[in-house]
């Protein structure tokens, strides 16, 4: 595993963002049906889930469903639910062994109820893990999550609970679903689509992103890894000269 080498473990992203885009294309390469892409896809979530809590990723979220993904065929969303599902079936007991705490954004009360219900108990069980946030994006969408933190802001200065001035960008954050997880370090988006297709519109103001022509299921750990090597060759500035935050 020669990449290894060229990675600092003293400068890992901390949090990991994924859109995991390109199942239907590799299904439609392979002459598959779509929702064999996204199985294939699911073995790529287990192998760069692994790999994150190993070389020690602290938090890595996926996006793995849209609000807009609700307006895919009613056979896709069937087979996307049940692959979820299966797969928090499947992964509860891993996650337990590997310490990985699991997490949810989105409009979760749209999931319907076998889902929710297995997502919750999950998430429960493993609250106490002292690992990896593994942090699903589900019914996800940029804009909701603002619009939602800014109704449930507004109920809270009506209730007397919050005034006008109290409002800064560190208040309006704890309303957002993402509350008590740090920015994202790094974007990756897998497919080859040059767009953040309403995915962490608020969080990523700083984030690093790194686009791949590799569609998801092909995605694996030397893939990662590449991803993260070329993060570390960045010099993040947060709007300073490089002089300021001691590059050149
Ligand atoms: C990403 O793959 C998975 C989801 C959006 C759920 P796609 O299904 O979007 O794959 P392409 O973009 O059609 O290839
Ligand atoms: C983004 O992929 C959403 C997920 C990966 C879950 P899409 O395939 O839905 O995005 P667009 O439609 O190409 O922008
Ligand atoms: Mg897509």
């Amino acid at each position: 595993m020669g990449i290894m080498k060229e990675i600092d473990p003293l400068r890992l992203p901390q949090h990991i963002a994924i859109i995991m885009d390109g199942n239907g294309r590799w299904a439609e390469f392979h002459t598959l049906g779509r929702i064999l892409g996204h199985r294939e896809g699911a073995e790529s979530v287990r192998i760069i889930t692994k790999t994150c809590c190993r070389i020690g990723v602290h938090c890595l979220t996926l996006y793995a469903f849209s609000v807009e993904n609700w307006l895919r065929p009613e056979v896709e969303i069937r087979a996307l639910m049940n692959l979820l599902l299966q797969y928090l079936e499947d992964e509860a007991r891993e996650m337990m062994d590997q310490g990985i705490r699991l997490t949810a954004i989105g409009d979760l009360d749209s999931l319907e109820a076998p889902v929710l219900r297995k997502l919750q108990e999950t998430i429960e069980k493993t609250a106490g893990n002292p690992g990896m946030i593994l942090n699903l994006a589900l019914s996800y969408g940029g804009r909701d999550e603002i619009a939602t933190a800014a109704k449930r802001m507004v109920g809270d200065a009506l209730a007397g609970k919050i005034a006008p001035a109290d409002v800064t960008r560190e208040l309006f954050s704890k309303y957002l679903y993402t509350t008590g997880i740090p920015d994202p370090d790094l974007l990756i988006r897998t497919g080859g689509e040059y767009r953040v297709s309403n995915f962490l519109l608020y969080q990523m103001a700083y984030t690093e992103f790194y686009f791949t022509d590799i569609l998801w299921p092909d995605f694996r750990e030397t893939d990662l890894l590449t991803a993260i090597a070329e993060y570390q060759r960045r010099e993040r500035r947060f709007g300073m000269t490089s002089e300021q935050i001691g590059g050149r």
